[in-house]
């Protein structure tokens, strides 16, 4: 079984040294970065744009983990796309068509990801996994780090990975909110292939990034 990937959010960063801080995920073996924009309209929060994103480029080569909680979002691929995003992953809620928005994602040569809210079904994806490299599963409503997990949603995971084997997808399976050393056996257990973590990350034992990331891996 390939080992589990850990994409930090840089929700629960230092916003004032934001690319410092990517650089420190590096250095404690991150795999991905997983940033979290949002505009205030789809979720009530608001982080940052495409020209941050596109300043922080240069501090890593680790993948981009781009998730969108904007809408709608169709207009602003292109934006994410040229700022070096490498995953752009986005709410069905934000479009009015999935298929093409997800084909827009495919045109800019960048990976396409869909996320599920915890209230979205999983059916809501079944109908473009072919299409995707990424099913975001949702264990907090979007919007704010530090949320408790909502463990209902495992049984999505476990669906999603028996469709995606049983079809022999390369779709990989992601899991994002209140991700802590615990639940997180459980989110591997029910067949996850990446873990999203910000609070734990940031903020269990004392801020040191590279034991919580080993713990995150290994635990
Ligand atoms: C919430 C974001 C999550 C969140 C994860 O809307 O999508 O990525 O930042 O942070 P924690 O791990 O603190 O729940
Ligand atoms: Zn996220």
């Amino acid at each position: 079984m390939a080992s589990i990937k850990i994409s930090p959010s840089i929700l629960s960063a230092d916003f004032s040294r934001l690319g410092s801080e990517i650089q420190n995920l590096e250095k404690a073996d991150a795999d991905l970065i997983h940033i979290d924009v949002m505009d205030g309209h789809f979720v009530p929060n608001i982080t940052i744009g495409p020209e941050v994103i596109k300043k922080l480029r240069k501090y890593t080569s680790l993948p981009f983990d781009v998730h969108l909680m904007i809408s709608p979002v169709d207009n602003f691929i292109k934006n994410f796309a040229d700022a070096g995003a490498d995953i752009i992953t986005i709410h069905p809620e934000a479009t009015s068509d999935l298929v093409s928005s997800i084909k827009k994602i495919k045109s800019y040569n960048k990976k396409a990801g869909v996320s599920l809210n915890p209230e979205t079904p999983v059916n809501k994806v079944m109908p473009v996994l072919n299409l995707i490299d990424l099913v975001l599963v949702m264990s907090v409503n979007p919007g704010f780090g530090g949320q408790k997990f909502i463990k209902d949603v495992l049984k999505k995971v476990t669906i999603l990975r028996k469709e995606i084997d049983s079809k022999k997808l390369k779709t990989q399976i992601e899991i994002d909110g209140g991700i802590n050393f615990e639940n997180a056996k459980m989110a591997k257990e029910a067949g996850v292939d990446i873990l999203v973590s910000g609070t734990t990350i940031f903020e269990g034992n004392g801020g040191n990034l590279k034991k919580n990331i080993q713990l995150l891996k290994t635990g």
